[in-house]
């Protein structure tokens, strides 16, 4: 194989066995080979030996406690995913006999932001996460109530922004745009995070 987890595997199954790292589906859809190679984060799985000359470089995601060899703690980050509800939050009564429906429009709002795999690429490439881990949410937590912030059938909006209007959680975020630059799924979480601190502003919470 031309991948960087082609590598991974070879070495574990033929010259050393207790390399620890994770990975599951290896087509870049769970997010769990997340790791930085070669100075940048990126998915194993999807990231190409061939583009790489010389020594290749492999190390955890960045900033992290390290668990073993390249299996980084990201125990704080589902915490932070956790913490801004990531499901469809109602007040009003479910309509009879049928699902909450959205029109095409509607649903192509949500349909970035839910490409989102959680593997943590974007939150461990910046720097104010690196400093503020343990305060700010960081670009991947972000993006995911960014994600419930644009759902038409959600009806807490106030409420998570009102949550989100905190100066550690969100305004940490300096615009530095790591971020989006990281995201192996093309995604932008610095331009939804932008797009919070508007909805913000513009609902005078
Ligand atoms: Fe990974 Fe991109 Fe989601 Fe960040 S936004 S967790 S980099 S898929
Ligand atoms: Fe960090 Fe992205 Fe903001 S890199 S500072 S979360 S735009
Ligand atoms: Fe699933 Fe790489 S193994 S994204």
């Amino acid at each position: 194989g031309n991948k960087v987890l082609d590598i991974l595997n070879k070495i574990k199954n033929e010259i050393d066995t207790t390399l620890t790292f994770r990975r599951s589906c290896a087509h870049g859809v769970c997010g769990s080979c997340a790791m930085n190679v070669d100075g940048v984060n990126t998915l194993s799985c999807i990231k190409s030996h061939k583009d790489i000359k010389g020594d290749i470089r492999i190390y955890p995601l960045p900033h992290l406690k390290v668990v073993k060899d390249l299996v980084a703690d990201l125990s704080t980050l589902y915490r932070q995913y956790e913490s801004i509800e990531p499901w469809l939050k109602t007040h009003s009564p479910q309509p009879e006999g049928k699902e909450r429906y959205q029109t095409k429009e509607q649903q192509e709002k949500i349909d970035q932001p839910s490409a989102c795999i959680l593997c943590a690429c974007c939150s461990t490439s910046c720097p104010s996460y690196w400093w503020n881990g343990d305060k700010f949410l960081g670009p991947a937590a972000l993006l995911a109530a960014y994600r419930w912030l644009q759902d038409s059938r959600d009806e807490a909006t106030d409420e998570r922004l009102k949550e989100l209007n905190d100066s550690a959680k969100l305004y940490r975020c300096h615009t530095i745009m790591n971020c989006s630059f990281a995201c192996p799924k093309d995604l932008n979480p610095g331009q939804a995070i932008a797009e919070i601190k508007r909805m913000i502003v513009t609902r005078d919470l």
